[in-house]
């Protein structure tokens, strides 16, 4: 019988119950046993795994963060692949599936160089990897963005405010492009293209010209500004740039008297029970990792081109960044 190890490595996103319970489901159906390992490479490593059975993932699918646990540790020098080696013999282990972002992309390629097979299905809310268009937890991130967006609209409007909006999600763009176009952003300053802080000033004095006294401005966590731009306002280079950006506005337009607030989204993007499109491509890659680890196709990754599944033999080129595309930071502009 053959037997897959599942294990979530790197940060969680919400989806990863959805993908560990139609992994134990469909490896049910098609006769194969599956070890839930907790905590990642870090739990493998201690023996901590044990059977998952069709029981044990009831009731987890509307469920955020994974019920194994996950860490950051993955095999990379000699000795702890050596370890991963041995732990896949010990327990007989046909092949890892790793639920991963970069991370994961990482592990599965170090292991492998080392003969350790394995298929990786991406989950990250960041939604950078190259060779899927969609990884699992991105929509439910750009729902929380979305909806904060929403509530913060009120009091930016009532108090006639600039409401400066930090999301995660770099290095690509996506959350603050895709959140931002759907939380209606007056603005998105993101690391997937430079900023340019004259036009920003453009935008909101339209704005206030056209009695829009209020604005919602989105900076991605990962943006570089450059060095000037701090040396200009008198902050240290270490500011988060969506509070340089802040400072930025305010002395910018001391004639409207402009007052801005900061709100960092931080966790609260990553985490929560998982949008019905999480849940769906979640449960449609599982599957077909399953299924390809049936049919021996291991080392490679599973992901979507649209709502298409597609299987990507491993390459480094699995660790190049996606960059959120241009037709959708053009689009976003389009409402500006
Ligand atoms: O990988 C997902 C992510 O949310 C990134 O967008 C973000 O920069 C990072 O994790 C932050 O993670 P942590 O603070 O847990 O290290």
């Amino acid at each position: 019988m053959k037997r897959i190890a599942i294990l979530c490595v790197g940060n969680d996103c919400p989806g990863l119950n959805a993908a560990i319970r139609a992994v134990v489901v469909k490896s049910s159906e098609v006769d194969i046993e599956v070890l839930g390992v907790k905590d990642g490479f870090e739990g493998l490593m201690k023996d901590e795994l044990d059977v998952l059975s069709k029981a044990n993932v009831s009731g987890i699918l509307h469920r955020g963060g994974t019920i194994l646990g996950t860490s950051l540790l993955i095999p990379e020098d000699e000795e702890s692949i050596k370890t991963v080696q041995r732990k896949v013999e010990q327990y007989s282990i046909t092949s890892l599936l790793i639920l991963g972002g970069r991370l994961g992309a990482r592990a599965a390629l170090n292991l492998a160089k080392n003969n350790v097979a394995s298929v990786l299905v991406p989950a990250t809310i960041d939604n950078d990897l190259a060779f899927s268009d969609f990884s699992i937890g991105f929509f439910t991130a750009v729902e929380n963005v979305k909806n904060a967006l929403d509530v913060l609209h009120s009091t930016a409007e009532s108090h006639h405010r600039v409401m400066i909006v930090e999301t995660m999600g770099r290095p690509g763009g996506w959350i603050a492009t895709v959140g931002g176009l759907t939380g209606g952003a007056d603005y998105v300053v993101s690391s997937a293209e430079a900023f340019d802080p004259m036009d920003l000033l453009k935008k909101i004095r339209m704005r206030y010209e056209g009695h829009k006294r209020f604005s919602i401005i989105v900076v991605e966590s990962g943006v570089k500004l450059p060095d000037d731009f701090y040396k200009s306002l008198d902050l240290s280079p270490q500011t988060p740039a969506a509070q340089a950006i802040g400072t930025f506005i305010e002395r910018s337009f001391r004639e409207f008297g402009v007052e801005w607030r900061y709100t960092n989204l931080g966790y609260l993007q990553r985490g929560g029970s998982p949008v019905s499109m999480d849940r769906l491509i979640a449960t449609l890659m599982a599957t077909r990792a399953v299924e390809m680890i049936k049919a021996a196709k291991v080392y490679h990754a599973v992901g979507m081109r649209g709502l298409t599944v597609t299987e990507v033999p491993y390459s480094e080129t699995m660790l190049n960044v996606r960059a959120v595309e241009e037709h959708l930071r053009l689009l976003v502009k389009l409402f500006y």
